[in-house]
């Protein structure tokens, strides 16, 4: 028998999530019985998706999200004790599985935290995102919103990469200062204090071909303005709406711009991608280990803490990734 803790919802957020829709529940996990594996995790994610599902979660309902664990004890012969693996069951220390939800990892090939970021779920996003949905060529000009995130940071390292034109909006001026020293994105901008419209003409004279959406209402407003003939918005996310309650956050006004310039909206989930992982981890692996790729994290200790580390995500309390460690490895 082994003791764990884990996150419940105590109730539907109402707007911002606060503290009081958690619950941190102490539960008591059996020994893995013929064909199990018991899994401590050691980082769990939390990401902005989280909110969507909260809108329907049932009353103390143990919340589900991404997480790298050990495996600790096996009675399954294809895991062994001591094998890293990835998992949907964070919001927990620990948990028993059959192992047909687990994914060996490698933490030969990148540290055990970035299978929940830059080569995990959020970096196959951005990988995706921009060049399947986005269809991005060589030398395009690409616009990402809450551009020092997760995702954001990773689409417009992949489109320098990809010899482009990277121009990001964050949410202080540290953060843009990080865009543009350390990503190499050619301009950034602080969206709550500049107006997106002026800079995308600033730090893309002739158009945007690509606006990668993260984000919603004035941003997207902007790219709509600026973008060019036959250019390509994939929707990724739309942060700003996601607390939204009866208000709702002004849309952009001007969808208009998308009939004479033939401009392509396309929402995408990242499960679409799973055809390109083989191919992302081969990719990202080689960027990271070449330093074309670069991350950053936000690192919550204790499980304690993953409420106001997934809260945090709506106030930019995180600097890339937003993680909990919820266990030394
Ligand atoms: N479609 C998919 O399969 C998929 C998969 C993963 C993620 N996503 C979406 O991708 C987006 C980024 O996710 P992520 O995991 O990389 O999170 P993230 O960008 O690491 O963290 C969220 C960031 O959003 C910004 N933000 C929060 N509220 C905002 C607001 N009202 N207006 C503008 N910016 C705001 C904050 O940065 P600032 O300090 O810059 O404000 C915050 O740090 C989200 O919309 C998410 O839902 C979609």
């Amino acid at each position: 028998m082994t003791q764990s803790s884990e996150v419940h919802l105590t109730s539907r957020p109402q707007g911002n999530p606060v503290a009081t829709d958690f619950e941190i529940v102490e539960v008591n996990i059996e020994d893995p019985a013929e064909g199990q594996v018991l899994v401590k995790n050691i980082y769990m994610s939390v990401d902005p998706y989280m909110r969507g599902r909260m809108r329907f979660a049932k009353p103390n309902e143990l919340l589900m999200g991404g997480a790298v664990g050990k495996v600790v004890a096996s009675n399954n012969a294809n895991f062994a004790e001591g094998d890293y693996v990835s998992n949907g069951s964070g919001w927990r220390e620990y948990f028993l599985s059959d192992g047909a939800d687990l994914s060996k990892v490698d933490p030969s090939l990148a540290p055990l935290s970035a299978y929940l970021g830059v080569m995990g779920m959020p970096g196959l996003t951005a990988y995706g995102g921009l060049l399947v949905t986005g269809e991005m060529k060589d030398g395009e000009a690409v616009f990402v919103s809450a551009a020092s995130g997760a995702v954001g940071s990773v689409v417009g390292q992949i489109a320098k990469i990809k010899g482009g034109i990277a121009i990001g909006s964050a949410g202080s001026d540290d953060k843009v200062t990080q865009l543009a020293e350390e990503f190499g994105f050619d301009h950034a901008f602080n969206y709550k204090t500049a107006d997106p419209l002026e800079e995308l003409r600033r730090g893309a004279p002739n158009g945007i071909d690509i606006y990668f959406e993260n984000v919603g209402g004035a941003q997207l407003e902007a790219a709509l303005t600026h973008i060019k003939p036959y250019g390509r918005i994939p929707i990724c996310g739309m942060i700003a709406h996601y607390n939204d309650g009866d208000t709702l956050t002004p849309g952009p006004r001007n969808l208009m711009e998308t009939i004479y310039k033939f401009v392509h909206l396309k929402g995408f989930v990242v499960s679409a991608f799973e055809d390109q992982r083989e191919q992302f981890v081969q990719d990202m692996s080689g960027w990271l280990s070449s330093g074309q790729m670069k991350y950053h994290e936000t690192i919550h200790e204790g499980i304690e803490n993953a409420p106001g580390a997934f809260m945090g995500l709506f106030t930019g309390s995180n600097n890339g990734k937003m993680l909990v460690r919820l266990a030394e490895d």
